[in-house]
C-alpha cells in the first residue's frame, strides 16, 4: 500500500486559491475549503493559517476561529482513508465497542498517540478512525461510515469485507 506524506501547499498554489476567491462573499470560508481539500492529507497546518491570514490580510485570530468553527475542517492530518463508528446508544448496545477494536486491529493501531480512541490516523496517514455519538439511524445499528459511504448493521465480518476491499485499492495515479 502507499504512504502518504505532509507535504505543505506551495506557496504559488496557495496564491492562485487565495486570488481566485478573493472578493467573493464568504472567500475567506470557500479559501479555506479549497485550501484543506487541495493539502494531501486534508486538514489547514498551523502554518497555512498563517500565511492565509497574511495572504488574505485577516487577523489570524479570526482564520482561526473559522477553521475551529466549522467541524468540516480539520487541523490535524487525515489519513487517506475515513472510518467513523457510531458510539450511540442503540450502537453501543449492538456492539460497536467491539467493532471499534476490530477497526484498530484491522488498521493496525490501538489508541491514538494522546491514548484515546476516539479519534486517531495511522502514522502511515492512510486511515483515520473516529466515533460519533449517533448517526441518527439507530434502527439500523451498529452502523459505522467509510468513505462518507453509511453501513447499516454491521459485523465483524461485513466489517472485515469492507475494510478489505478499501485495503485492496489501487492508488489513484
Ligand atoms: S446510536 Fe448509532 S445511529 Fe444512533
Amino acid at each position: 500500500m502507499e504512504t502518504l506524506t505532509n507535504t505543505p501547499l506551495s506557496g504559488e498554489v496557495l496564491d492562485e486559491i487565495i486570488e481566485k476567491h478573493r472578493g467573493r462573499p464568504g472567500m475567506l470560508l470557500t479559501t479555506l475549503e479549497e485550501v484543506q481539500e487541495k493539502n494531501p492529507l486534508k486538514y489547514l497546518p498551523c502554518e497555512t493559517l498563517t500565511e492565509v491570514s497574511k495572504k488574505m490580510n485577516i487577523p489570524y485570530t479570526q482564520v482561526y476561529g473559522v477553521a475551529t468553527f466549522y467541524s468540516y475542517f480539520n487541523l490535524k492530518p487525515q489519513g487517506k482513508h475515513t472510518v467513523v463508528v457510531c458510539r450511540g446508544t442503540a450502537c453501543h448496545t449492538k456492539g460497536s465497542k467491539a467493532l471499534l477494536d476490530d477497526v484498530a486491529a484491522i488498521v493496525g493501531i490501538g489508541r491514538g498517540a494522546d491514548g484515546s480512541d476516539s479519534s486517531y490516523t495511522t502514522s502511515d496517514n492512510l486511515f483515520t478512525v473516529r466515533t460519533v455519538a449517533c448517526f441518527g439511524q439507530c434502527a439500523q445499528s451498529p452502523v459505522v461510515e467509510v468513505d462518507g459511504v453509511i453501513h447499516s448493521n454491521v459485523n465483524t465480518q461485513k466489517l472485515l469485507k469492507i475494510m478489505n476491499r478499501i485495503k485492496k485499492e489501487k492508488p489513484k495515479k
